[in-house]
């Protein structure tokens, strides 16, 4: 998606070797008018996709995916990140560890957020080593419900993620695709 190269181009960050902060626009201040074009691109992107509700984890996953469930027409819900898990009936959960953290925090969906049968698309601000979706694939398996989609807004194809979701054969789609950092540089795939 051109607007958001030229976004990440003009605001991005380079840290080190493998992150890239985008805190101006999408994971501290939020862009309200690049968020609805990203929605919006999400849901022609998936439009063939019949999807019944969007799933994210909190908390940037939140902007693009409530635009991206606005133009699906559709809801949307954030799994709750906790650091200790109290057991329950009435939650999926997962483990998400965060390498870029070093901390594994528990994700939960209330049950009466998902249902079983439905037709889930994942949303995520980055793709880095792929644990957020795998923890979204596992409460959508506990739910009984389908993933018919993930869709990323920046992908990073040099980690693991990409592997880890071409593994699991589920169609991705990400708004943006990053091969390299070279000298504090952004290098787009393709
Ligand atoms: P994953 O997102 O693919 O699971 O990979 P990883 O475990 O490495 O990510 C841990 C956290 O770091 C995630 O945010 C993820 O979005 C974020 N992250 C990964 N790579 C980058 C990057 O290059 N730039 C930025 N800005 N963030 C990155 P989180 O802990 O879920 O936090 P939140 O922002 O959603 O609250
Ligand atoms: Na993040
Ligand atoms: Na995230």
């Amino acid at each position: 998606m051109k607007l958001l190269e030229e976004r990440i181009k003009q605001d991005g960050r380079v840290i080190g070797t493998e992150v890239l902060k985008v805190d101006n626009f999408l994971n501290h201040q939020v862009d309200p008018a690049l968020m609805k074009a990203m929605g919006d691109e999400f849901a022609r992107l998936f439009a063939d996709a019949k999807v019944d509700r969007v799933l994210t984890v909190e908390s940037s996953g939140i902007a693009p995916a409530v635009f991206a469930a606005l133009a699906l027409n559709v809801p949307m819900v954030f799994a709750r990140k906790k650091k200790s898990l109290t057991l329950s009936e009435d939650h999926y959960t997962a483990d998400v560890y965060s390498f870029t953290k070093q901390e594994t925090n528990h994700v939960i969906v209330d049950k009466r957020f998902i249902q079983p049968g439905e037709r889930l698309l994942l949303i995520d601000d980055f793709l880095a080593n792929g644990q957020a979706v795998e923890g979204m694939m596992q409460i959508a398996e506990a739910a009984g419900a389908e993933v018919v989609g993930v869709g990323i807004v920046i992908e990073k194809t040099f980690q693991k993620g990409r592997v880890l979701l071409d593994e699991r054969d589920v169609r991705v789609e990400s708004l943006a695709r990053i091969a390299a950092f070279d000298n504090g540089e952004v290098v787009f795939a393709d």
